[in-house]
């Protein structure tokens, strides 16, 4: 990291969890007359940069939505080879996790992936599941509207079985029952590529988020802007519906 880039960083107002929206690999490829999957591979590359930048300085939690719900519509063969590339990608980055106490999680239905990249993704959960140095949550064939229905689903399930009233559910057994249990909610929430919506990630958990959208395709994201929006986040009035003293 860039000792310039470095020094913007206030150590004590760094985000505790970033959340991340990489999008704009297709037309990243799409300008140089290439293979979608070109603009995936090259994606792949600025998410080791982005992992490593916020290990050092000092992010506890990231999330990348790597794959969502909707993204099972695309054509099959590019559904094959983002799934390819994840497995890839936890195979050979599972070293540099344990190196850097980096714990892999996911979010969503890990069920409905393919079995080999399931099985992959277990194993690298429970190999790096120690690790206390930031947990990386990989939001995989996740969605916010399914992930709240499942909640419903549960606490239903729950009420009706006596286990617990009506009037217990609150905000925190809400959060409690989510993909992100016991984590904190994310403060700063990226999304690249100039387009400005919430694809349906992470609904609930944003709801005080501080946002940041970029015109930057996310093959062409660099740690340098990374750090860049993280130094004008610190700068950022966060309110949560109070007034600033
Ligand atoms: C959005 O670009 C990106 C995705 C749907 C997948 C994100 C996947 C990666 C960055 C690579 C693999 C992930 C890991 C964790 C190694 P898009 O295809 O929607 O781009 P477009 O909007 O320009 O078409």
């Amino acid at each position: 990291m860039s000792s310039e880039s470095r020094k913007r960083i206030d150590p004590s107002k760094v985000p505790a969890h970033v959340a991340v929206i990489m999008d704009g690999n297709g037309r990243w490829a799409k300008k140089r007359l290439l293979n979608r999957v070109k603009g995936h591979e090259k994606g792949s590359e600025t998410v080791r940069t982005i992992v490593r930048a916020s290990r050092e300085i000092g992010v506890r939690y990231l999330t990348l939505y790597a794959f969502s719900t909707e993204n099972w519509g695309r054509p099959k063969a590019e559904v094959a080879a983002l799934m390819s590339l994840l497995k890839k990608f936890i195979q050979s980055e599972k070293k540099q996790m344990m190196d850097n106490r980096i714990r892999l999680n996911a979010l969503g239905r890990i069920d409905r992936l393919p079995d080999d990249v399931a099985s992959a993704l277990r194993g690298a959960m429970a190999e790096t599941r120690n690790n206390d140095g930031m947990c990386l949550n990989l939001a995989l064939s996740y969605g916010s509207r399914d992930e709240i229905t499942g909640m419903v689903q549960t606490l239903a399930r729950k009420v009706k079985d006596g286990e617990i009233d009506v009037t217990d559910i609150d905000e925190a057994m809400v959060s409690g029952h989510l993909f992100t249990a016991g984590m904190p909610d994310p403060d700063l929430m990226i999304r690249t590529s100039g387009e400005m919506r919430i694809s349906n990630f992470l609904m609930w958990q944003l709801s005080y988020a501080e946002i940041y959208f970029s015109p930057t395709l996310w093959p062409d994201f660099s740690e340098e802007e990374y750090l860049g929006i993280i130094a004008d986040y610190q700068n950022r009035d966060r309110r949560f519906g109070k007034v600033s003293e």
